[in-house]
């Protein structure tokens, strides 16, 4: 399967690092003008500077759960590129490791309002730019905690259980529009964010790693493989899905 985006704009949130850094360079290297935003404008400024010096990549200053910045966002891209014919809504917060009885509000509202409200209001702006120029593909990205629930975790799972109804409703709203709407849900993949989780004690990490059925950390490629697919025309019958790319570890 071919899989191209050559003449395509694609926006990316959070794509300094991680899983939207890969799936920037993913839809890049399938020949799409790509955006990059991130709440830190240096760090995504970086990585479009080394992707391309071409002005085929546009980097983006975007706190994802600021309204006025995302409105922005979309505006400024459609001021450089004319267009977006597919989103990666990938920004994304865990806080800290915590039983409930013990978890700041704090945490749970800021994971809220990036994760969950960061979702909503990417997609409000980016359909209203898609039903102008009549149509595109937007892939939001959830979790494996939106498949189970994770014990420590329960503001992070409620946001990403959240992503999964917008998506399927949301998907509702468009199917007829020809904007197609799904969410990814990736497993435990070997991102800063779960460095961060794992950098103080190796056991950690090897205890992941036994409970996922393929044996190894997911690669942020992989997961980018996934969205470029369910951004592509391969995908054109797929609406409101959330496809799971776990190595098996929600099946079990
Ligand atoms: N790594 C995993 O195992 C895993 C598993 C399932 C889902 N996810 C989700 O994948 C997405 C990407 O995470 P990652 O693992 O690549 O980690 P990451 O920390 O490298 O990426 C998260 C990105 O989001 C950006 N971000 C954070 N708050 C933001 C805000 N308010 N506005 C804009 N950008 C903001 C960060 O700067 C960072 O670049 C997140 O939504 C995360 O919840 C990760």
């Amino acid at each position: 399967m071919n899989i191209e985006f050559s003449g395509k704009v694609a926006l990316i949130t959070g794509a300094g690092s991680g899983m939207g850094l890969a799936s920037a360079e993913a839809f890049f290297e399938a020949g799409a003008s790509v955006v990059l935003s991130g709440s830190h404008f240096e760090k995504v400024n970086e990585q479009a500077d080394r992707l391309s010096a071409k002005g085929k990549t546009l980097a983006l200053q975007c706190d994802v759960s600021e309204e006025a910045q995302v409105k922005a966002l979309v505006e400024n891209t459609v001021k450089k590129f004319g267009r977006i014919d597919v989103a990666y809504n990938n920004a994304g917060w865990m806080p800290p490791y915590m039983e409930i009885a013990e978890a700041s509000t704090e945490d749970f509202i800021r994971a809220h309002d990036i994760n969950l409200k960061g979702v909503w209001l990417c997609m409000k702006y980016q359909t209203r730019q898609m039903l102008k120029q009549g149509g595109g593909a937007i892939v939001n990205c959830s979790s494996m905690g939106a498949i189970v629930g994770v014990a420590g975790r329960t503001s992070y799972c409620s946001t990403k259980h959240g992503i999964v109804g917008m998506t399927k409703s949301a998907a509702l709203e468009y199917a007829s529009k020809g904007i197609r709407i799904n969410a990814v849900c990736p497993g435990v993949i070997d991102t800063p964010m779960v460095s961060s989780m794992i950098s103080t004690d190796p056991a950690v990490l090897n205890a992941l790693i036994d409970q996922v059925p393929i044996k190894r950390l997911g690669r942020a490629e992989e997961i980018a493989q996934a969205v470029l697919w369910l951004c592509s025309d391969a995908s054109s019958f797929v609406v409101g899905h959330s496809l799971v790319v776990d190595g098996g570890i929600t099946v079990q």
